[in-house]
């Protein structure tokens, strides 16, 4: 799988999200090292803390469907109506991405006609894991 692929996955994602209060829509296309994808869109709620970001929604799909090992998760965000763009995951994402993913995992950002690689490493630090325990 391309990256410019997943990120329009991400996108046909994007479309799916539930976001009548915020109107800021994302979508996430999720890589397993198997080579399947799981997608997820953010769900908003009238009470607001039961939102669930895009990024938590595939992973969530993925590992309850069996999946624990992932390669790569491309990201697009943007308002409603507007063309797909850059959205940097949140940091409870990144602290998910960080359950099950290592220092490599690969996070596309912007969208399928321009975006950027991160590494895991590179955008979450320093972080707490099971390794601490
Ligand atoms: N959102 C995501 O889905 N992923 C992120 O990493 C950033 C934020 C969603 C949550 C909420 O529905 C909306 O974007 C505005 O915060």
């Amino acid at each position: 799988m391309k990256d410019a692929e997943l990120m329009a996955l991400a996108e046909a994602a994007r479309e799916r999200a539930y976001a009548p209060y915020s109107r800021f829509c994302v979508g996430a296309a999720l890589l397993t090292k198997g080579g399947k994808v799981y997608l997820g869109c953010n769900i908003e709620n009238a009470a607001y803390t039961p939102t669930n970001c895009a990024e938590r929604t595939a992973f969530f799909k993925a590992v309850s469907e069996g999946e624990r090992d992932f390669t790569a998760i491309a990201i697009v965000g943007g308002k409603a109506g507007d063309p797909p763009s850059f959205c940097a995951p949140c940091g409870v994402c990144r602290q998910v991405m960080a359950e099950f993913c290592g220092e490599d995992f690969k996070v596309l950002l912007g969208n399928s006609s321009r975006f950027t690689a991160f590494s895991l490493s590179a955008l979450f630090p320093y972080s707490f894991t099971k390794k601490d325990l």
